[in-house]
């Protein structure tokens, strides 16, 4: 099929060449589009669980981007969370104090089988953070068992009593959450001693293999990887779980969807920054660890505005910004693909850079919700090398690379191309040879809106929304793309 296109480009502005290699590298993991969810706030009780119920309007929102891994209790909750006050009949279930969050009352009403069940409905794996902060080896291992054991035990028999006849064969383990702060305020000795122990007793049962993920560095703390690679084996550490935020520069309410180009620059100068954090811990993880067996798993990220005392507890609206945030850090993931296997986005709902918000009985999808629609396609996928100089997006005096891209192959032989503009002004014209790519039916969706700061709310559900991207030409074999400004464009060459 021939594209009719009617596009005019722009006289006169230099093009970027770039070129992408059908020369396949690694499997983009899914999980890289991973989630996570905190007793915190309203993620949990209002956000996915409402009077008692599984919110079916979120898990058919879910599904539909493909969620493919959800991150849960914590956070720092994680490591005061005391697993068996979440089983068994509602009403007999101990009341906590969610000693982390705002001192509310926790009444234990969504625990394991009742979060097991979400994935089990959204169709995606989960990822238990253990506690190690306030638990016990004994604790983390009754936990296992409870989930994966098959046989006859103490453990199994309970989940069976509380409805689920088979093994649930939970493979994400996470041991300890931030244990450099909030879960203990360790120093890297003292977690890698309380590591080894836990990470003993997190069994795997017959076919029931278990991923053990430590706690990894605050941000560019290298010095916590460099020494847990160079003192537990890969044999007992599967995954460091790095935590980077995006500091936006702004903490109150108004900042997530008020602020002039100044903050703007920031946030985004924050998120690339992403880049250097991964490259940095991946070069010593390379050292210690050159066949790549230690997965670097970016287990929270995101946006952070929003203040996390009471009555907001990291509640944020969602800009345009926000979503170029997130794919533009999903093209960094992509393309460290051959050690960042899994991230997780903080939080799924109502908290920090959320896919969903809700009210009451209503929702709406956010920006970022927008981007992992238009970025499922390159799950479990492989990475196409992509090379081109990005012009810079300069402002106030400084610059940043205003384009990025990544690309990948699925398994029918079609090839995405995820292509990010931050500039918030100009277009770019990128000039894209197709020799080595399919190039029959090219097809391709934009996300954009007038203003940055634009967002969606429960009045104006779809100010931001996905839509049809034709801005492009093929003239012989080069692909011509009009990216315009401040966009996400995700191509399909078929
Ligand atoms: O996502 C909110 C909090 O940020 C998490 O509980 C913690 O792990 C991090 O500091």
């Amino acid at each position: 099929m021939s594209l009719v296109l009617s596009v005019s480009f722009a006289r006169g502005q230099h093009a970027i060449d770039l070129s992408i290699s059908d020369n396949t590298g690694p499997i983009i993991n899914k999980n890289i589009y991973g989630q996570f969810a905190e007793h915190l706030g309203r993620c949990v009780y209002d956000g996915l669980f409402r009077n008692g119920k599984i919110r079916e309007d979120v898990v058919a929102a879910l599904k539909r981007i493909k969620i493919p891994l959800l991150r849960w209790p914590g956070g720092c909750f994680a490591d005061d969370y005391h697993w068996k006050n979440g089983v068994g009949p509602v009403k007999l279930r101990p009341k906590a104090v969610n000693t982390m969050w705002g001192m509310v009352e926790e009444d234990n009403s969504f625990g394991t089988d009742e979060f097991l069940k979400l994935c089990e409905k959204i169709g995606c794996d989960p990822y238990l953070a253990a506690n190690v902060g306030t638990g016990t080896p004994a604790e983390m291992e009754s936990w296992v068992e409870y989930c994966n054991y098959d046989g006859t035990s103490s453990m199994s028999q309970l989940r069976k009593t509380n409805g689920h006849e088979q093994p649930y064969k939970v493979r994400f383990w996470g041991i300890g959450n931030e244990s450099w702060g909030c879960g203990g305020r360790m120093t890297p000795e003292t977690y890698v001693e309380h590591y080894k122990t836990f990470a003993n007793y997190c069994r795997t049962y017959p076919g029931a293999p278990v991923e053990r993920i430590a706690s990894g560095a605050n941000a560019d703390d290298y010095n916590w990887t460099e020494y847990l690679m160079s003192h537990i084996s890969s044999r007992w550490m599967q995954g460091i779980g790095v935590h980077y935020y995006t500091d936006a520069g702004g903490r109150e309410q108004k900042d997530a969807t008020d602020f002039g180009e100044d903050k703007y620059f920031l946030a985004l100068k924050n998120a690339l920054n992403m880049e250097n954090i991964v490259r940095a811990h991946e070069a010593i993880m390379d050292r210690y660890d050159p066949a790549k067996k230690v997965a670097l798993i970016i287990d929270e990220w995101g946006i952070v505005i929003g203040d996390e005392n009471p009555p907001n507890y990291f509640f944020q609206q969602n800009s345009l910004r926000d979503a170029l945030i997130a794919a533009s850090t999903l093209n960094i993931f992509n393309n460290h693909a051959d050690r960042i296997r899994m991230a997780n986005l903080a939080q799924i709902t109502n908290v920090l850079q959320s896919l969903i918000l809700t009210s009451g009985d209503t929702m709406v999808s956010t920006p970022t919700y927008h981007v992992f629609d238009l970025y499922k396609v390159h799950q479990d996928a492989k990475l196409l090398p992509v090379s081109f100089i990005s012009p810079d997006y300069s402002f106030g005096g400084n610059k940043l690379p205003a384009v990025n891209v990544s690309a990948s192959k699925d398994s029918t032989g079609a090839v995405h191309i995820s292509l990010v503009n931050i500039d918030p002004v100009n277009k770019q014209v990128i000039n894209m040879p197709l020799s080595a790519l399919p190039s029959k039916d090219i097809t391709g969706q934009i996300l954009t809106s007038p203003k940055f700061t634009d967002h969606n709310t429960f009045i104006n559900r779809e100010k931001v929304k996905l839509a049809v991207f034709n801005a492009f030409r093929k003239d012989r074999d080069i692909l011509n793309i009009e990216l315009p400004a401040k966009s996400v464009v995700v191509l399909e060459l078929k």
